[in-house]
């Protein structure tokens, strides 16, 4: 009998509330064509009520994906739905990459793997300071700590407006981590070689605290998360003061690589064309 039913084409999802702004179908949809793969990345956008069973019809196969993104505000709705979770993702109690294997729903955290590859990709041995200070205590920077203890640095300060989270963050990970409140930011960045910023400061034109640049060392790296814009206030300061900077749009291509290795069978390359691909697509939507 003739079977007129065809073969799917591989789909992964990217599931937030709002999801409007993703740049991810941007990313995956490049590499599909970079790569000659049939294969389709698409954006959902799924309430928190709906999300359980969004992910309930992917594993049943009523919604016809290998996987996907989870982004704000299901990294830890994700984490607790999956079947199987990795380490990384059990360390930070958050998933960003879903795929099924043998009918049962995996989760990972690629966050971390993003964050290390970009800062090996721009600025080989930065992970050689050992100690840093880390701006900010939420998700990001538990994907950032996370990735420094990897990294093997032996004193990890964090600094939070909220001082009780910075607390909390520390007593998450260990005596390498040490939480402190903003006043305290001076004090710590004395002969830092490794400046992180994760908090939301610098997007939207807000401000970063006062940092006297010359306390640093002067082969101090300095990197922020944030990538809208490119060039955040933090790294513009440093940048003036001599010292090196990696921006934070690697870390979103990088993140992006374990999950479309998943779905669609190869680990695809984070090049400058595509790095420009993301950068004229940010000037041009803001
Ligand atoms: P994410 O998952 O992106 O890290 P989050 O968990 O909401 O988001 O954390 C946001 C971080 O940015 C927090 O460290 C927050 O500080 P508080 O814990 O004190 O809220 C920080 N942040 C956001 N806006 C800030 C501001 N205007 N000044 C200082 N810190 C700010």
């Amino acid at each position: 009998m003739h079977d007129s039913r065809e073969t799917p084409v591989p789909a992964a999802f990217v599931a937030g509330f709002p999801i409007k702004h993703s740049r991810s179908p941007l990313i995956h949809s490049y590499w599909l064509r970079l790569y000659g793969l049939e294969g389709d990345y698409r954006k959902v956008e799924v309430s928190p009520d709906d999300f359980a069973s969004f992910l309930g019809g992917v594993k049943s196969g009523h919604n016809p994906y290998r996987g996907g993104n989870v982004t704000i505000p299901h990294k830890e709705a994700a984490f607790h739905i999956a079947d199987v979770r990795d380490d990384v993702a059990g360390r930070l109690g958050a998933a960003n990459t879903l795929w099924l294997e043998n009918g049962r729903l995996h989760a990972t955290n690629t966050d971390v793997y993003g964050f290390l590859a970009n800062l090996d990709q721009h600025h080989q041995g930065w992970d050689r300071a050992q100690s840093a200070v880390v701006l900010g205590a939420g998700g990001a920077s538990r994907a950032v700590v996370q990735g420094l203890l990897d990294r093997g640095f032996q004193r990890i300060d964090v600094i939070n407006r909220t001082e009780a989270r910075a607390q909390e963050l520390a007593s998450h990970f260990g005596r390498v981590v040490m939480g402190h409140a903003m006043d305290k930011l001076h004090d710590v960045l004395r002969d830092t070689r490794f400046l992180v910023n994760t908090t939301s400061l610098g997007m939207n034109g807000q401000d970063v605290p006062p940092i006297d640049w010359a306390s640093l060392s002067p082969q101090a790296v300095v990197t922020d998360i944030v990538y809208t814009p490119l060039e955040t206030g933090l790294l513009r300061q440093a940048k003036a003061a001599g010292l090196a900077t990696v921006d934070g749009l690697g870390m979103l291509l990088h993140q992006a690589v374990p999950g479309f290795e998943k779905w669609f069978g190869i680990k695809p390359e984070v090049t400058e064309v595509l790095r420009q691909l993301v950068i004229a697509d940010l000037e041009a939507h803001g």
